[in-house]
């Protein structure tokens, strides 16, 4: 290949990589990788300048805007740093200082945070804007969804600040929190997403804020940008905005020279697998803003800071097969089972293949292929590439199945989604005995006694087939024993645990059940609002989505379900069963009755307080909450973001609109 092509083909790649991390939010190579071609392009630049494309992406910061937010121009460019890879090129950098600057400097040495940078403009102290990095010029706002961060003060109540700043720092969402939510993706047919970061920016990306709401992201900032200097250094301006209310992270360290950096970063590759977040690397910065600003920046970067990435750990093995798990919900999962290797510390045998394209499309698998398996910000190891020298010839490429592997059911593919699901809901084993497993589960009924293997058992001896079925089972206890599976005492135990499932609250025998996307805390919230079965079954979309954290979604897969003659049936028998179908009511004092006899409906997003506390204040004193707009209604307590078509009805109906202070003035 001629240069010119050459230039031109790692020009389009790398694009096409930018977009898959910056707008999909879906890498399909490394990072290291990518950095890899990078420099290369920028090497064949330097060679044949005559072909440098002024668009390429050595030369611009590489992303792009999604379309539904309003885009903002950044007061200051969010500019990338310039990465590195070893000590050597450390102390090339640090070498680059000193000519410039001399020996009398300190370094600030930070964690490099694996999420997606965003940045926050505050006036007079209160959270005015948050905007994305976007293209470095210009980023989405999506101040909305930044508002559901708990770790972002919306208002600050310490310290000395100035009328106006911005302040700029990583969004990311903790291990635990992403286990738990890829877990109750798999659990309703989602596509999980590959690593937190991923998550953390799909997430941000979501127009419902409701669903933002739901996934705990977090924040450490750690850039403060002012129109005057207000601070000598970097470290006393992080310890002043730490003052201030805002999230810094405290493995920070000042140093005094490369040697000092050089610790931190042995320190932090070994000490990063303990954190609780994922880090992929070590920023470093120049303390002194003096200093900084002599050392200026390059188009895209600052000279003051540098990048070190850890490099994550690949090794190569060997495809033994693809297997594939049929969800409780039905969706299939392909799995590709691995000759065992020692990665990153732990023995792998399996890597996650997420969907068909993956197999078919982006990795052109053929059986026993050679595989290289990378963990790097991933917490599932995942395959990177084939090794396609090493492939034998003749070997078959791998085909998705098109036929349920444990029932047999043609498989179905939903419009636009990535993943194959059986439809077999009611004759389909794994599906079964999924949604009785869930049932039973810790967070759901937690009926001891009854584990995954013994519902497993009591299916395949069609003793359940149904959840309904287990409250049947104290009639076939002589049954039981008759199997010769389980002793008296453990049938006792099952029993006695069954029973005792009866009075766990509506909640968790909402969440039981299984519906897609209600989850534990949207199980409460569905509760809390609509308080029995019957009026939860009865509701439509638009009074389900007037619940808080309630969105659109939710709302759609929750009447579909009611919808169903058989779901509906299977409701009956349990509440035959005894089951509680009620919410438990709290006591309630009446702190006073001054909303006696009136009706409220609360809708949009406040600063102070929660919807929920809102309506509690509301029912505290007598006033009563309505689930939709009507001529009955008194007032609507609207906060920000309401949907239009609310307020047009409101208006329509000559219905006062009030806020949240207003709300409270009445009561005092
Ligand atoms: S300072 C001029 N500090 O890394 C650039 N960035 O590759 C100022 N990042 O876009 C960035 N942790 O999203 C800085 N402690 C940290 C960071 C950090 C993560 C991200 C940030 C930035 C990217 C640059």
């Amino acid at each position: 290949m001629s240069p010119k092509d050459q230039i031109k083909a790692l020009t389009a790649e790398l694009r096409q990589h930018t977009y898959n991390y910056y707008v999909l939010a879906m890498p399909t190579i490394s990072d290291y990788d990518f950095d890899q071609k990078l420099e290369q392009l920028s090497k064949l630049e330097k060679q044949f300048p005559e072909f440098l494309d002024p668009e390429s992406p050595t030369q611009v910061v590489g992303g792009d805007i999604t379309k539904e937010f309003v885009t903002v121009k950044h007061r200051w460019p969010m500019l990338s740093l310039g990465n590195t890879y070893n000590e050597q090129e450390l102390i090339d950098f640090d070498q680059r200082i000193r000519k410039s600057i001399g020996d009398n400097f300190e370094y600030v040495c930070e964690l490099k945070f694996d999420g997606l940078s965003m940045s926050l403009t505050y006036e007079n102290g209160k959270l005015a804007r948050a905007v994305t990095r976007g293209d470095g010029a210009q980023g989405d706002e999506v101040t909305t969804n930044v508002r559901t961060i708990h770790s972002i003060p919306k208002k600050l109540d310490n310290g000395n600040y100035p009328d106006l700043f911005e302040i700029r720092g990583e969004v990311f969402m903790h291990l635990k929190a992403f286990e738990r939510l890829n877990k109750e993706r798999v659990d309703n047919s989602e596509v999980p997403y590959a690593n937190p970061r991923n998550f953390a920016s799909g997430t941000m990306k979501l127009q419902d804020s409701a669903e933002v709401a739901r996934r705990p992201l977090d924040c450490f900032l750690y850039g403060l940008y002012t129109e005057k200097t207000l601070f000598k250094t970097h470290w006393e301006s992080l310890e002043a905005v730490k003052n201030w209310g805002f999230h810094v992270n405290n493995h920070s360290r000042l140093v005094s020279d490369i040697n000092g950096v050089l610790e931190f970063i042995n320190h932090w590759d070994i000490a990063r697998h303990d954190l609780s977040y994922d880090i992929d690397g070590i920023v470093i910065k120049i303390n002194n803003y003096s200093q900084q600003q002599e050392l200026g920046f390059t188009a895209k970067s600052p000279r003051w800071a540098i990048s070190y990435k850890f490099k994550a750990e690949r090794v190569e093995t060997e495809l033994l097969a693809v297997t594939y798990q049929v969800g409780r919900t039905g969706a299939v999962t392909p799995v590709a089972n691995l000759k065992p290797v020692l990665l990153a510390g732990t023995t792998v045998k399996r890597a996650t293949l997420h969907n068909a394209d993956e197999i078919t499309e982006r990795l052109k698998l053929h059986e026993h292929d050679t595989v290289f398996v990378e963990k790097g910000g991933e917490i599932i190891p995942k395959i990177i590439s084939v090794n396609l020298d090493k492939r034998k010839p003749g070997t078959k490429a791998i085909e998705y199945i098109n036929h349920c592997p444990a029932c047999n059911t043609k498989l179905l593919r939903a419009d636009g989604e990535a993943a194959w699901y059986c439809p077999n809901d009611e004759g389909c084993p794994p599906q079964i005995m999924g949604k009785m497993q869930h049932y039973i589960g810790r967070k759901a009924m937690n009926i001891d006694g009854l584990g995954d293997e013994t519902i497993e058992t009591l299916y395949r001896q069609d003793f359940i087939k149904h959840i309904s079925d287990i409250y049947h089972l104290f009639e076939r206890a002589d049954d039981l024993k008759k199997l010769g599976r389980f002793g008296e005492k453990s049938i006792n135990n099952m029993l006695d645990g069954i029973e005792r499932s009866k009075q766990q609250p509506f909640e968790k025998v909402m969440f039981g059940m299984g519906i897609r996307y209600v989850g534990e805390t949207v199980a409460k919230k569905l509760v809390a609002h609509f308080k029995t079965i019957d009026n939860l079954m009865a509701a439509t979309a638009e009074e389900l989505i007037a619940a808080e954290e309630i969105g659109g979604r939710i709302a759609e897969s929750v009447t579909e379900y009611f919808a169903d003659e058989s779901h509906r049936q299977e409701i009956e028998r349990l509440r035959a069963s005894g089951l509680q179908f009620v919410a438990e009511e709290k006591e309630v004092n009446l702190a006073s009755e001054k909303f006696s006899g009136q009706s409220f409906i609360i809708s949009g997003v406040f600063e102070k307080y929660s919807r929920d506390e809102l309506k509690d204040i509301i029912e505290q004193n007598g006033g009563k909450i309505l689930s939709s707009i009507s001529a009955k209604l008194n007032y609507l307590v609207a906060g920000e973001n309401m949907g239009p078509a609310k307020l047009e009805k409101a208006n329509k109906l000559n219905i006062p609109i009030i806020s949240d202070e207003e709300l409270l003035a009445m009561l005092s």
